[in-house]
């Protein structure tokens, strides 16, 4: 089974990588989540998703430090910070905090008030100037997509972060196949639906029959697309684990149908759910 993505530009990344909102919240669990977040690595789970608002970045950068050049670092700008000269600020403050000279992937968290212009031509500068090294955006609609990709250079918008699960397919009526169609991974974010599909009876019986959790069940159906990269939390060593393996499971034609019932897709337009 292949467990890449490749980016526009060709270069590819393992599609399960590590969330990170709510992490550092408590200093009781800080050891664990670091440790969790180590183990992910080591696995080939280099992509680590943080952002501006979790106020976790200084955590991260701790993380991080002896094995940054392993590390796919993304982090995210607030809308109300995505004003040209602001956005710059806000790179810088990320950059102090992740104690890194680069940003993997940078994104703009959602949709805010200043235009989409500005906001690309701040990505465009902190791109050119090393400070990240992609750029993308996250909760875009189609509309949304085709706005930014009509900008001069917008189509090096490198990804669309989302949310999708079994629980929020809303996104596969239109915008999973725009993304394809123009060549846009996607970024599933909440793949366990915060949680709550790792304690889904409905999953049980296919993870019984793969000898796996619901947890794993939920993440391979997510990355059963192409183009699409998990991103789901787990600030536990043994959930990280456990999420790792999904890569390795093949849901057969008889796990979707059943999950087409359970859960099932859209018939019509849904307004993009999420932030
Ligand atoms: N762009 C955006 O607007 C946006 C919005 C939301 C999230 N995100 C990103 O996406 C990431 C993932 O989304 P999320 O945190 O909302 O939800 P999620 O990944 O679907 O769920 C996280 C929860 O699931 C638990 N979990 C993970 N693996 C498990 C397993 N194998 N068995 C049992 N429980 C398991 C975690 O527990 P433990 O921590 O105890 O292991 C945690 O409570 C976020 O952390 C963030 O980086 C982005």
């Amino acid at each position: 089974m292949e467990h890449l993505i490749t980016f526009r530009n060709g270069e590819q990344i393992c599609t399960l990588g590590q969330g990170t909102w709510n992490m550092g919240k408590i200093a009781s669990l800080r050891v664990e989540e670091i440790k969790a977040l180590h183990t992910g690595i080591d696995l080939g789970m280099t992509l680590i998703d943080t952002a501006e608002m979790y106020d976790n970045e200084e955590m991260i950068g701790e993380a991080v430090r002896d094995c940054r050049d392993k590390v796919f670092l993304v982090s995210k700008v607030l809308p109300q910070n995505a004003a040209y000269q602001a956005m710059k600020h806000a790179c810088e403050r990320s950059l102090r905090k992740l104690r890194t000279d680069r940003i993997d992937l940078y994104l703009l968290h959602w949709k805010g008030s200043y235009p989409f212009e500005e906001t690309v031509r701040a990505m465009l500068e902190l791109r050119e100037e090393g400070k990240i090294l992609r750029w993308g955006v996250s909760n875009m609609d189609v509309t949304d997509m085709e706005r930014f990709l009509a900008i001069p250079d917008g189509e090096s918008c490198a990804v669309n972060q989302i949310l999708y699960n079994l629980k929020e397919r809303g996104v596969e009526y239109d915008l999973l196949p725009w993304c394809a169609e123009n060549n846009v991974p996607v970024m599933a974010y909440s793949p366990v639906g915060e949680g709550t599909l790792a304690e889904s009876k409905a999953l049980m019986e296919i993870a019984d029959r793969h000898d796996a959790s619901p947890a794993q069940i939920a993440l391979a159906w997510v990355m059963h697309r192409p183009g699409i990269i998990a991103i789901p939390k787990a600030g536990k060593v043994a959930h990280v684990r456990e999420n790792y393996r999904s890569l390795f499971i093949e849901l057969t034609g008889e796990d979707y149908r059943i999950l087409d019932v359970i859960f099932p897709a859209p018939k019509h337009k849904l307004p993009l759910a999420g932030w």
